[in-house]
């Protein structure tokens, strides 16, 4: 697994142009951290202006369409948001997945199209409360993982080994202050961790960053991290804040 555990904000759907003294205070921060890697990503409206103010933590987009160009009024293409500044996008968060009827199949294009262009991935996985309720989660989410993974990914490894990164959210967990025990962190990243290894071999499947996200917390985030084959934190609420944010960025050093 790559060294660096990987700290992300996903600042969803907030934040105006004041929200970027909050970047540069994160990036002014992280400047001194070589053993951790920091992004943030903010709505399309402040990619290119964050991606102007900081100068250590990367920059990317919540979403893109699998489409390159053409007629989809109000859709962000991969070549835009990298052309606004982006290096990664994140793709089928259950918000969206929920909100926009995104599919395995949608989500997969949208993989597509991003690696076409260049842009690192981050994947989001995660199960229901129903699901987990009814014992069958490792099952869901890896079934999801590989339906939402072309097998395309496997030839971008070699120019860029930090081309995918996972991220598994429990549904129930996002937003919600409840998180999974370590313990059932732990066998749900090993379950994923089999899975990529299964898709894309023992050298690049290993190395492959297996992100948790739902209600991580200055005050949880080193049990968090400390479960097993976890390599770092997709955040929500705490990274509005920059003071929360470092928070779990430092629980990672
Ligand atoms: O993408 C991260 C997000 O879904 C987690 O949200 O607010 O529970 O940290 P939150």
């Amino acid at each position: 697994m790559a060294e660096r555990p990987y700290i992300v904000g996903n600042w969803k759907m907030n934040g105006t142009r004041a929200m970027l003294s909050e970047a540069r205070a994160i990036d002014r921060a992280s400047q001194r951290l070589m053993k951790v890697e920091v992004a943030l990503a903010p709505p399309f409206t402040l990619i290119h202006a964050t991606h102007k103010e900081v100068e250590q933590i990367g920059v990317g987009a919540q979403d893109c369409h699998a489409g390159e160009e053409g007629a989809h009024t109000g859709d962000i293409s991969a070549g835009m948001v990298l052309d606004a500044g982006a290096k990664f996008v994140i793709l089928g968060h259950s918000e969206r997945r929920q909100d926009h009827g995104e599919s395995n199949d949608i989500v997969r294009q949208k993989v597509e199209a991003a690696l076409a262009v260049g842009l690192r991935i981050i994947l989001c996985c995660g199960e229901s409360a129903a699901t987990r309720d009814a014992g069958t989660a490792e099952d869901f989410v890896t079934a999801q993982l590989r339906a939402s993974l072309p097998q395309s990914v496997a030839s971008h490894f070699e120019a860029s080994p930090e081309t995918l990164t996972v991220a598994y959210e429990p549904i129930w967990a996002i937003g919600t202050g409840r998180t999974p025990t370590v313990a059932d962190v732990s066998a749900m990243h090993r379950a994923i961790r089999a899975t990529l290894v299964d898709l894309y071999g023992a050298e690049h499947g290993a190395n492959v960053r297996i992100l948790y996200g739902g209600s991580v917390k200055p005050d949880n985030a080193t049990e968090l991290l400390s479960a097993d084959e976890v390599g770092g934190a997709l955040v929500g609420g705490a990274s509005l804040s920059a003071e929360n944010f470092l928070g779990i960025v430092m629980a990672a050093v």
